[in-house]
């Protein structure tokens, strides 16, 4: 066997936790989830949510602790040589490892860009340069002409949006070129804690809200809590909330996408899987369940009322987060604060996600062509740099859509369904669940063998069949697209299968150069 090279590592196991926390809770925690509670069946959308979260969530987050953790130990720390050392004989199969540096690169290149969104509106809440808008249409209209989709009086084109791109790019890179642990780790052990105290000071302030118009009644907290818990249990018989549920899941414990096999790559062999995974999980849920759900939607309960904000909670989560918000946050006394907390969460949340989507890229053109991590470092941002461009300039073409559906919704389905039938049936389930308990601080139930073996993979494959037959063919053939957009679209598809087959060449090149290696040493 070919000499393993010396790895990063992190600097201690809550490190570790936080990292994967940090790369857990994200913009789909704050943002994401309320809406998609409150759009599909309120508090009965808890019960496919948590069935997914016991089903599919926890044990994908375990397979992938375990996975990474494992391919670590042959020098790699991503999918391509994470499957190869599962399924040696197998030719094939780190072909399909392409899928976990892919998605999270295509998600890196949008989710950056909104995340430079926050930057910018912390810094705009801090100056007061939207604290004079007053209403849905001003507020609407402020951040189209930030995003450059229209020229008006407060914007006149992308100069804002792309200073504060190159800002929070900059921000991204220099911290990954810091490493594993005096880059990711240092960042997430002082923006974690961050974060939840902005969180818990938003969460008391909107509690404390009660009913600020006496003039509307029935317009306060309460009510707002009620709009987003009350249950509709006949939204359980569509096939749409359960694949809903399923995906938030996935998104919010950033599960399929090939981030946390990499951060896992760098514990050491002894290494707890079992309750630090656990753990990162359990500190993203209650990110999500108690303060995701306690902010945006009950604060605009309180001043929109309930017939404005079935439209309001439907009007996707950039609405929600951009517009709605800051509207909220303007009627309220220290208006200024309270808007910089906002999107500082945001911007908290979304930086400590967007580095572990990087990550990746730089560990698989460091391990694979046993590169330093700096020029690893510096490939992946004169590559990224030009991708992220066209989420910028073609936002209003639907390209971030698109993005998301094949980067964060798609790929991500596929790619668990491949570990798990790796993990549980080729690897083998005896196999896997020592490798599971390997320095394992608590047991993982019986229970869950059953799971991964049999019912994750089913549930996976019903999600995927369901999807092929939905929605396949209005996506394949862009029914849903409006014509002028149609060519943007073909070109991101384009982008993208161009990527996957760089991608596809690199892993050629780098198996061949290690057999080459392998060879020259006997
Ligand atoms: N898990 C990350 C989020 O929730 C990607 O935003």
């Amino acid at each position: 066997m070919a000499q393993v090279r010396k790895r990063d590592s992190w600097g201690s196991r809550l490190g570790i936790i936080m990292a994967v926390a940090g790369s857990a809770i994200g913009l789909g925690n704050f943002l994401r989830f309320p809406a998609k509670a409150a759009t599909n069946g309120g508090g009965a959308f808890m019960i496919p949510y948590f069935v997914s979260l016991f089903l599919l969530g926890i044990p994908l987050m375990w397979i992938e602790w375990t996975l990474g953790r494992y391919g670590g130990g042959f020098g790699h720390g991503t999918a391509p040589g994470i499957f190869h050392s599962v399924w040696q004989k197998n030719r094939f199969i780190k072909y399909f490892g392409i899928i976990g540096i892919f998605g999270p690169l295509v998600i890196f290149i949008y989710y950056t860009y909104i995340e430079c969104w926050t930057l910018a509106y912390s810094f705009f809440a801090l100056t007061g340069k939207y604290s004079h808008l007053a209403d849905q249409a001003a507020m609407k209209s402020f951040l189209s002409g930030f995003q450059g989709l229209e020229y008006n009086q407060y914007f006149s084109g992308l100069k804002a949006a792309y200073v504060f791109f190159l800002i929070t790019f900059v921000i991204n890179i220099t911290v990954i070129y810091y490493g594993i642990k005096g880059g990711i780790e240092r960042l997430c052990k002082w923006a974690m804690p961050l974060l939840f105290v902005f969180g818990f000071v938003l969460l008391l302030r909107v509690i404390t809200l009660g009913a600020p118009d006496a003039s509307r009644p029935g317009w306060n907290i309460a009510n707002g809590f009620g709009f987003l818990w009350n249950a509709d249990f006949s939204s359980l018989r569509s096939a749409k909330v359960w694949l809903e549920a399923a995906g938030q899941i996935f998104f919010t414990l950033s599960v399929g996408i090939g981030v946390i096999l990499t951060y896992a790559s760098y514990l050491s062999k002894g290494d707890d899987v079992v309750l630090s995974g656990l753990t990162a999980a359990s500190t993203n849920e209650f990110a999500e369940v108690i303060l995701g759900s306690s902010i945006v939607i009950p604060a605009a309960f309180v001043f929109f009322g309930a017939s404005d904000m079935r439209s309001i909670a439907g009007s996707g989560v950039f609405n929600l987060g951009f517009v709605t918000m800051p509207l909220v946050l303007n009627k309220l006394p220290w208006s200024a604060i309270m808007g910089f907390m906002w999107f500082g969460l945001l911007f908290l949340a979304g930086i400590t996600s967007s580095v572990s989507l990087a990550q990746p890229a730089v560990a698989f053109l460091e391990d694979e062509f046993d590169i330093s991590r700096k020029k690893a470092v510096a490939i992946f941002a004169a590559i990224a740099f030009v991708l992220c461009q066209a989420p910028i300039f073609f936002l209003k073409n639907g390209v971030v859509d698109e993005l998301d559906f094949w980067g964060g919704t798609f790929f991500l389905v596929l790619f668990a369904t491949i570990e798990t039938i790796l993990f549980a049936w080729v690897f083998g389930m005896e196999k896997a669940w020592d490798e599971i308990h390997r320095g394992a601080d608590m047991a993982v139930p019986k229970i869950y063998k059953f799971i991964i073996k049999y019912i994750t993979p089913l549930f996976l494959l019903f999600i995927l069949g369901m999807w092929l037959w939905q929605e396949w063919l209005p996506i394949i053939f862009m029914k849903n697209i409006a014509n002028g957009d149609k060519i943007y679209i073909l070109a991101t598809r384009l982008g993208l299968l161009g990527i996957f087959a760089v991608l596809a060449i690199l892993v050629k090149i780098a198996w061949r150069r290690k057999r080459l290696l392998e060879e020259k040493v006997r």
